[in-house]
């Protein structure tokens, strides 16, 4: 969703490649247009348009671009539509300032008409221009620099990270209310970006600002100041020890695919941490005495959510609803109370639409606990623990590894909240391996028979129901088909009239749902549909239906989680053979810190 880097040296250089590439390592959030500028001397060389990357960079030849200071952005439209002139970075009226920003401010249309009315030039719809006006309004009413960006501060609501530099300067200012930003500190240069995988080539020296503070950004040091009182606060740069390999295609085509094999090895890693874990317990005990207990998020982490409710429902006997989070506030949020316990789902951290409902529980006093990935993200910060979900990044906007992990944590929760033997759990990782290997060529194949429909059904039962849902999420996701997940026995109620000969129908049948996944399977099949099934060897499911896919024995809950995995390949194949990149589907952003 939108991202932004700002690059600061001492001297003038070739910055052109540089920003391109922060850029590229930006993409995985989501974008549908760029920008570079540099200053220099009093100039400013700003260069920018809808479309990828490459592209953009070719087109205005940003290779070339030099400065002692550069910006680069990508762009997630939000406020105006995807143009020349509503893509980032933005001038002030004069052209003696360019800045950037990532996230939303949600006062951009009150403000836009005040800076109009007060004689600024506003050349587009969108907030990050907005950022740059805030600004310049205190400049021009005589403020120094950094007043002028304190006051701007309390101008701008919402949630965003932005960067401003000026002509005649030789440094950058930055600041963030809401979103995440860190700044890198390298050798003869400083930097800052959205997040960490795009300084993490540069340097690995960083500090990470928090909302309030204002850095300015030499090439030698870093300043941060307090936004209330303008004084300077003293952080020492922490050493990053992540590894890159994570940002690394690692020899696959794309990352979903390298992602969707990292599986099992994240699942192990995860286990060993939740048998290691202090906070496990305490966890369990608060579910455990919950009057009600949520299991919050939205896409994926809510799919997560709902396996995880039929896990503790069979296994612990114990109701935990799935709810997604923006329905929370509306249905549940009213009537919550400090006995009631909710976990939030979330692979990034940041989605707003979780963050708001985390708020809303908040205010009532419910426990609230969190399940996500990225570490040191805001609902890390903002629930009282969360357990990591020990994935490391992920890269491809759709989600696969830390699916898998949110359900295994919810499976582990479940194991122990029911006084089950979690070593039991050890055999998933080698199971998820097998599966890979069994499906692989299979899956691919029925990809190319099914490749031409537009339409598609993902049916399943009990735990498998979220699985499907699931299922068609990533297969609408990334081959923008129209897939519709759904109960099997609701197929019957409506959906039933759109079959026709040759439609396809993927089932995914959990070992004890067999004979009602067979009548399912009927009474499409009679009806012209395609079956294909995903399921534990069955000679019943392979004399009934078409393509039995197998994967391998487990039990109920175990083979729900292994379901979803030729899903995620069907839908990585087919995204391929459409000629799409599944790692960056359109329209779509990695981080949704929007409303
Ligand atoms: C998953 O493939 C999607 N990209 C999307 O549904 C995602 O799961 C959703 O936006 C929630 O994101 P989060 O897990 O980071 O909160």
């Amino acid at each position: 969703m939108c991202g932004i880097f700002g690059y600061v040296t001492n001297k003038e250089e070739a910055l052109g490649p540089i920003l391109i590439a922060a850029a590229e390592r930006l993409t995985y959030r989501g974008y549908d247009s760029v920008g570079a500028a540099t200053l220099n001397s009093g100039k400013i060389d700003l260069r920018k348009d809808v479309g990828k990357v490459d592209s953009v960079a070719a087109k205005y030849n940003i290779a070339e671009m030099r400065g002692q200071r550069g910006i680069t952005q990508l762009r997630w439209a939000t406020f105006g539509e995807p143009s020349q002139v509503n893509s980032q970075p933005h001038l002030d009226s004069n052209g003696d300032m360019v800045g950037a920003h990532n996230g939303n401010v949600v006062n951009n249309v009150e403000l836009r008409l005040e800076f109009m009315a007060e004689g600024m030039t506003v050349r587009s719809q969108n907030d990050g221009e907005t950022c740059v006006h805030a600004v310049e309004r205190y400049i021009s009413r005589g403020y120094e620099f950094i007043d002028a960006i304190r006051l701007a501060y309390g101008d701008l609501e919402g949630d965003y990270a932005f960067v401003i530099g000026r002509a005649n300067d030789d440094k950058l200012y930055a600041f963030k209310k809401g979103s995440g930003m860190v700044i890198g500190i390298g050798d003869g240069f400083t930097c800052l970006s959205s997040d960490l995988p795009s300084i993490l080539p540069l340097t690995r020296e960083v500090i990470r600002p928090q909302d309030g503070e204002i850095v300015t950004l030499w090439a030698d040091r870093v300043e941060v100041r307090s936004v209330k009182d303008g004084k300077i606060i003293q952080r020492i740069p922490e050493t990053v020890t992540e590894s890159m390999d994570a940002v690394q295609k690692g020899g696959y085509p794309h990352f979903m695919l390298k992602e969707i094999h990292e599986q099992a090895q994240v699942a192990r890693e995860l286990i060993h941490l939740l048998d290691g874990s202090p906070d496990v317990q305490p966890l369990v005990e608060k579910m455990k005495n919950a009057r009600h207990l949520y299991l919050i998020g939205c896409g994926t982490s809510y799919h997560a959510a709902a396996v995880g409710s039929v896990y503790i429902a069979q296994l612990a006997g114990l109701t935990a609803i799935p709810v997604l989070a923006p329905q929370f506030i509306a249905q549940y949020a009213p009537a919550v109370g400090y006995e009631d316990v909710g976990i939030f789902v979330s692979q990034s951290g940041e989605t707003k639409d979780v963050l708001n409902a985390l708020e809303a529980a908040e205010k009532r006093g419910m426990a609230c606990f969190g399940l996500a990935n990225v570490v040191g993200s805001t609902l890390t910060k903002a629930t009282s623990f969360c357990l990591p979900l020990c994935c490391g990044y992920e890269i491809s906007v759709p989600a696969t590894k830390t699916f898998t992990n949110q359900v295994v944590t919810f499976l582990y929760l479940a194991y122990r909240l029911a006084g089950k033997d979690t070593s039991e759990l050890l055999r998933i990782p080698e199971l998820m391996e097998q599966t890979i290997e069994m499906v692989g060529p299979q899956i691919e194949a029925i990809a190319k028979d099914i490749n031409e429909w537009n339409d598609m059904y993902c049916l399943g039962y009990g735990a498998t129901y979220p699985i499907a849902l699931e299922g068609a999420l990533k297969l609408k996701e990334i081959t923008y088909a129209h897939c519709e997940g759904m109960l099997s026995t609701e197929f019957k109620h409506g959906p039933l009239s759109a079959v026709s000969k040759g439609f396809p129908i993927v089932f995914v049948a959990g070992p004890n749902d067999v004979p009602l996944i067979i009548s399912g399977i009927n009474e499409v099949k009679v009806r012209g549909a395609r079956t294909i099934t995903i399921a534990e060897e069955d000679a019943r499911l392979r004399a009934n239906g078409d393509d039995l896919v197998v994967i391998p024995k487990s039990d109920a809950q175990i083979s729900a989680l292994l379901g979803v995995l030729p899903l995620q390949l069907l839908s990585y194949h087919m995204s391929v053979l459409r000629g799409f990149d599944p790692d960056f589907p359109r329209n779509l952003s990695k981080t949704l810190t929007v409303d």
